[in-house]
């Protein structure tokens, strides 16, 4: 057997697998509809099967839950709903025990409005210390009835509320998330401290959430369009917050993933200089369509980027903010973007399958670490969420127009013939599962060596045991456009068909995986993949 990926060594982020969980719509423990860590830690096996060496956990803390946990109330505790801290302790332990680790999620830009600071700025009123630790500022117009300014919110409106003694405070997402003010230095201190507290219990890494979001032009100024710097994205002083974070993670051996969405490149790797980030997103191959120009400019433009830094690249192709990516493929239009997705937008599963399952091997095949969200193992589609249960407030805040992300937060099914899929729910859970959901059940996938959680095991145990995978060097081989090869070290040879007819593969010894049957000739279907050895 070849040496494994460096998944034990100290430099294991360079090229893991990391599996996204999202604890509410992962396993239901207790049977009260919500997923929770009791049911994460039943379903442990099930991921040391999968061969993934990370789990991260978008938020586990007390929260009112306005933007699924991304309103966090106390940073230092977990929701009752999803358990206890003990719990999670005994969760990082166990996982460890099964070669996973574990990474959080933080939560830096803003903090729930029942979080204490917000409260007790509320209760000092105008002028007092605990104001400074947001952003409070009296409005405009003759009696301050107009915004501060006129910054656009993420989840659109606007990003001001006014508070009863007059004075307005900021929000990049909804009124429940007030920003803090990252100039404060007790703001600075309070995060190290959070990411010490966590490091501390055993966890490996840390996912920054917003993270090109925290710093602000001091003098609030309007947007204007196309005058940079921008008055909130990717300002200057974020550089000197992650080096000190960074300090703090040496002294653990901790990783960061940040959340980076900035389109250009060269500001992007500035995130993953030495001393700051250990990896970003990949949000650029996670918004490129099907298509394989786009994609191999997309790969080449990312390897270029981060290699004079020399942090590894990360692949992503979905997660719980963005449209399935079976869904996704299935489309007209295969690209991802917040603006076009609309509801009723046709897809076609089997297309999109199809395609989803060639991304998935070549995703594991580049170079650098890769996320898998839950249930993409599983070949989930979007889940159509019947209006009155949509929970996002993405979807209120559009004026009832985007459909919002629940469609990828649905409960996973786990068995097909158990009520809710297997969930493990008494009761109807937080998202309704739609009809049909139990033919994804894992149960039945894993009895089918043709299915996509099959698929995956294969990919992942071969990733893991053969060589070539992971970090190194990627060339490109000849091919038609429409025809994405290239070889990675050992003669490990990877070819992808975007095209509409079949394609011929390069002389090979053998074929490690396909993403489905190769035609009567031995040549390559359309949307489909295979790993070769050359
Ligand atoms: C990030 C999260 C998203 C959340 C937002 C506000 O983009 O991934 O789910 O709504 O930040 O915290």
């Amino acid at each position: 057997m070849a040496a494994p990926t460096s998944q034990r060594t100290e430099d294991w982020w360079r090229d893991a697998v990391i599996y996204q969980v999202y604890p509410r719509s992962f396993a239901d423990g207790d049977g009260d509809g919500t997923g929770d860590l009791a049911g994460v830690r039943a379903r442990l096996p099930y991921l040391a099967e999968l061969g993934v060496d990370a789990v991260w956990f978008t938020p586990w803390y007390v929260s009112p839950l306005v933007d699924g946990g991304y309103d966090v109330a106390d940073y230092r505790t977990i929701d009752p709903a999803f358990g206890t801290l003990g719990e999670a302790e005994k969760l990082i332990a166990e996982a460890r025990e099964m070669g996973i680790r574990t990474i959080v999620d933080i939560v830096p830009n803003h903090v729930s409005d029942q979080h204490a600071w917000f409260r007790a700025a509320l209760e000092a009123g105008p002028g007092s210390a605990e104001r400074e630790r947001f952003h409070f500022r009296p409005g405009r117009g003759a009696d301050g009835e107009l915004p501060p300014n006129d910054w656009p919110s993420q989840f659109s409106g606007r990003t001001w509320t006014r508070v009863p003694d007059g004075e307005w405070y900021l929000h990049l997402f909804t009124p429940e998330q007030p920003d803090l003010n990252w100039a404060h230095p007790e703001v600075r201190r309070e995060h190290e401290e959070i990411l010490r507290f966590w490091f501390e219990r055993g966890v490996a890494g840390v996912r920054i959430d917003s993270a090109a979001l925290l710093a602000k032009d001091p003098a609030l100024a309007d947007f204007v369009e196309g005058v940079d710097p921008h008055p909130y994205i990717d300002q200057d002083e974020l550089h000197d917050i992650y080096r000190s974070w960074r300090a703090v993670a040496d002294e653990y051996g901790g990783v960061f993933v940040g959340e980076v969405w900035l389109p250009d490149a060269e500001r992007f790797a500035r995130y993953l200089r030495p001393d700051e980030l250990h990896t970003a997103f990949n949000f650029n191959f996670l918004s490129c369509p099907w298509d394989a120009g786009r994609l191999r400019r997309t790969i080449d433009d990312t390897l270029a980027e981060h290699a004079p830094v020399g942090a590894p690249a990360t692949w992503v192709l979905c997660n719980h903010d963005v449209t399935r990516t079976v869904t996704r493929y299935g489309r007209e239009d295969t690209g991802f973007d917040f603006a076009t997705k609309a509801f009723g937008t046709p897809s076609d599963p089997a297309l999109g399958l199809r395609r989803a399952r060639a991304a998935a091997l070549l995703t594991l095949a580049l170079p650098g670490s890769v996320y898998v969200y839950q249930g993409e193992e599983l070949g989930l589609p979007e889940a159509d969420v019947p209006r009155a249960s949509i929970q996002d407030p993405m979807h209120f805040r559009s004026g009832g127009t985007d459909p919002g992300r629940d469609g990828c937060r649905v409960p996973l099914p786990w068995s097909a013939d158990a009520p809710y899929c297997g969930f493990g729910s008494e009761t109807e859970p937080w998202l309704p599962q739609p009809e049909g959901w139990a033919r994804y059940a894992a149960d039945r996938q894993a009895a089918d060596p043709g299915s996509m959680l099959s698929l995956y095991r294969e990919a992942l145990r071969l990733r893991r045991t053969a060589e070539g995978f992971g970090d190194g060097p990627l060339d490109w081989l000849p091919a038609p456009d429409v025809v994405l090869a290239f070889r990675r070290p050992g003669g490990l040879v990877c070819v992808v068909n975007l095209g509409a007819g079949p394609a011929e593969l390069p002389a090979h010894r053998s074929l490690l995986l396909a993403s489905g049957p190769l035609d009567g000739d031995g040549r390559l279907p359309a949307d489909t993949a295979v790993w070769l050895r050359g």
